[in-house]
């Protein structure tokens, strides 16, 4: 493990690599089994982009994860499962058992007509088979292309489609909160246009009745009967693709974020021990005198996210962790649930998002106060900007003052933490994610794509040296991951976010600077919601913007354009949720609607956002130069209507 242990050995690393990048990544890629050491480090340009490294290494991640850790820890816990109900059991997996369903359900997939390269869908419930699912895909070299289960059916069909995916790993259903989602019938739905799909294998869960279909729909439970536990890894090269996940951007379509093998490894290893400091033992210990268990890792993310997918189940299980992973949701059945799932299994770090905390600040201290929430060592969050109200809740009422807060800044794209404190030693700020990692170069761009030097600026935050975990490309259209990531200024990958470098050099991001949003730290373009809205017969047009949202972080407001003049309007409202629900998801429903006659757009017919974003924050005062507009008109229209 190179874990560092002071501020000035992070100062030192950091140095080091900077000075040279490939002497630093090969140093943090022993240790870990190369089936063939790689010839050369690394490789790139950002201007096709071309990144390549640990060339010429051949490995399996599963062996890293799981085969790796049987002679010394084959015992301890590897996964720890929490289900939504907390009446039901809980279920704990060691890393021998995790290896045994992992290889055995990769038997599965193979005698399923899986092999290396194809591309497999995992629409699924958070339950370990989830995890077992990415396990034995990557066992047997297959691409995993997890969509989170609160998309519906058209977002999961597109995605299909999009990876050509011909095996979709589901389940019956999936319990959250109080709700039974029927996954498979949405499977089912959304398989209609998918005919790529040769097989879907259904794992029972809710028990909820559901429609096989023959031949192609098989039973997970039947599957694993049939086949053995013993399962050689596919030797992979370095640079083979993984994962795709799938991200939303400023076009409709949402894009396959590529990751391949070795780098992304190699990184999400070295940044899950170092930003949250795990311990393998106790020592001094947090729970108590000689403790020889291993530290007890809870991230709540799903692992229909990069967060769940880089530090859930890969970061975690490549350092030998024991890591926890929940069902359910915040506030089931109450809002002190987190809280008493880490009193419960004594967790030692906790890794959230800034909307679960102020979602749960906003329920109130009775919640938290039946717990005694001392086996916290340290806490994190991810996904948006934490304010500091919430912070400062966080380390108080959560953390009693004593656990360092780690505010992770990264991306899909990144594949793992970029900027982030290192957890007790790095000095933290409330709303800063402090400094980059080791191996991380971030720049400060101004408008005309000129870097910002020194401290005290504010610009756009790229990234000027490329990392183990970047993206490689978005699968099948190479052109677009140009476009979207190294186009708008050369030689640098752009974020699309934006950031502040204050006095002492600390970076504080400021939020997005494109057209997509983070609700409850969810990425959602405003073109796919735009789309899913447009669905509705009687809309003919519509934009959706961001707006400030006290939990949330960001709502969605939606101004619509209705053909049929409806008078029915609240009905019609309904409808428009519903229609997003279908197509889209829940997830994606907007918070506000407002019916206009027409939208403000330029003479080239594009929509002209800014003066809807004012709007959308009631900020009605001063919108700009409206003059470009086809028809000015529109616009005191739909500031009445936003009034009303
Ligand atoms: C935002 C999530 C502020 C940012 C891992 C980024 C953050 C987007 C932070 C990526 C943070 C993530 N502070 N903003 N600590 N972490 N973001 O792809 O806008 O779902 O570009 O990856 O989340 O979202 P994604």
């Amino acid at each position: 493990m190179n874990r560092i242990i002071s501020f000035e050995q992070y100062l030192s690393e950091y140095k080091k690599s900077v000075d040279d990048p490939e002497q630093f990544w090969a140093a943090q890629a022993e240790g870990f089994v190369w089936r063939k050491k790689w010839d050369k480090v690394l490789e790139w340009n950002f201007t096709e982009p071309n990144v390549k490294w640990f060339i010429g290494g051949k490995l399996n991640i599963t062996e890293n994860c799981l085969d790796r850790h049987l002679a010394e820890r084959g015992d301890q816990t590897a996964i720890l499962w929490e289900p939504n109900n907390p009446k039901e059991e809980g279920r704990k997996l060691s890393y021998k058992e995790l290896h045994t369903e992992a290889c055995r359900f990769a038997n599965v997939l193979k005698n399923n007509g899986a092999k290396k390269g194809d591309r497999i869908c995992i629409y699924m419930p958070m339950v370990p088979e989830l995890a077992i699912a990415l396990l034995a895909c990557a066992r047997i070299g297959a691409i995993h292309s997890v969509v989170f289960g609160g998309f519906s059916f058209q977002s999961l069909s597109d995605r299909i489609h999009d990876a050509d995916c011909n095996i979709v790993i589901t389940a019956d259903g999936a319990f959250r909160g109080a709700k039974d989602i029927p996954l498979k019938s949405v499977v089912d739905e959304a398989l209609q246009t998918c005919p790529s799909v040769k097989k879907v294998i259904v794992l029972k869960r809710t028990n909820c009745e559901v429609k096989m279909q023959n031949e192609r729909d098989v039973w997970w439970s039947d599957e694993v009967k049939k086949v053995s536990a013993e399962c050689p890894v596919e030797e992979m090269d370095s640079e083979d693709m993984l994962f795709i996940l799938y991200t939303s951007g400023s076009t409709g379509k949402p894009k396959g974020v590529v990751h391949t093998t070795a780098g992304y490894m190699v990184f999400t290893k070295y940044t899950f021990e170092n930003v949250f400091q795990y311990h393998l033992t106790h020592s001094p210990s947090p729970i108590g005198e000689g403790s020889q268990q291993p530290e007890v890792y809870w991230c709540t993310a799903d692992i229909g996210w990069i967060t769940g997918h880089s530090y859930l189940v890969y970061g975690p299980l490549l350092a030998g962790a024991t890591t926890l992973m929940f069902e359910g949701i915040p506030t089931y059945p109450d809002a002190g649930r987190f809280w008493q799932v880490i009193d419960k299994y004594k967790v030692n770090i906790f890794y959230t998002a800034p909307t679960a905390i102020r979602s749960l600040m906003a329920a109130g201290d009775n919640f938290v106060k039946p717990y005694k929430l001392d086996s916290l060592r340290v806490l994190g969050t991810v996904g948006e900007p934490i304010n500091e109200e919430a912070w400062k809740w966080y380390n108080e009422t959560i953390g009693k003052k004593k656990c360092p807060i780690v505010d992770t800044w990264w991306q899909t794209e990144t594949g793992g933490i970029m900027i982030s404190p290192l957890a007790g030693i790095t000095k933290t700020k409330p709303g800063y994610a402090t400094l980059p990692l080791p191996g991380i170069q971030p720049a400060l761009l101004d408008e005309k794509g000129e870097e910002l030097f020194g401290n005290n600026v504010e610009g756009k935050l790229c990234f000027k040296f490329p990392w183990p975990g970047i993206i490689r490309t978005t699968y099948k259209n190479h052109k677009r991951c140009f476009n979207v990531y190294f186009s708008q200024y050369k030689g640098y990958y752009f974020s699309g976010d934006g950031c502040k470098r204050d006095e002492d050099g600390y970076y504080r991001i400021t939020g997005r600077v494109d057209d997509v949003i983070k609700v409850s730290g969810h990425l959602l373009g405003t073109a796919e919601i735009e789309n899913a809205i447009n669905r509705h017969p009687d809309i003919v047009e519509s934009a959706v913007v961001g707006f400030p949202h006290p939990i949330k972080g960001w709502g969605i407001y939606a101004f619509v354009i209705d053909d049929h003049n409806r008078k029915d309007t609240d009905e019609l409202k309904k409808e428009i949720i519903a229609t997003v629900t279908k197509f889209m998801g829940s997830i994606a429903k907007p918070d506000k609607i407002q019916i206009v006659k027409g939208l403000p757009k330029t003479r080239s017919g594009k929509i002209m956002r800014r003066i809807l974003k004012k709007i959308s924050e009631g900020d009605t005062s001063n919108l700009g130069d409206t003059s470009t507009l086809l028809d000015p008109s529109v616009v005191e229209e739909i500031k009445q209507g936003a009034l009303s």
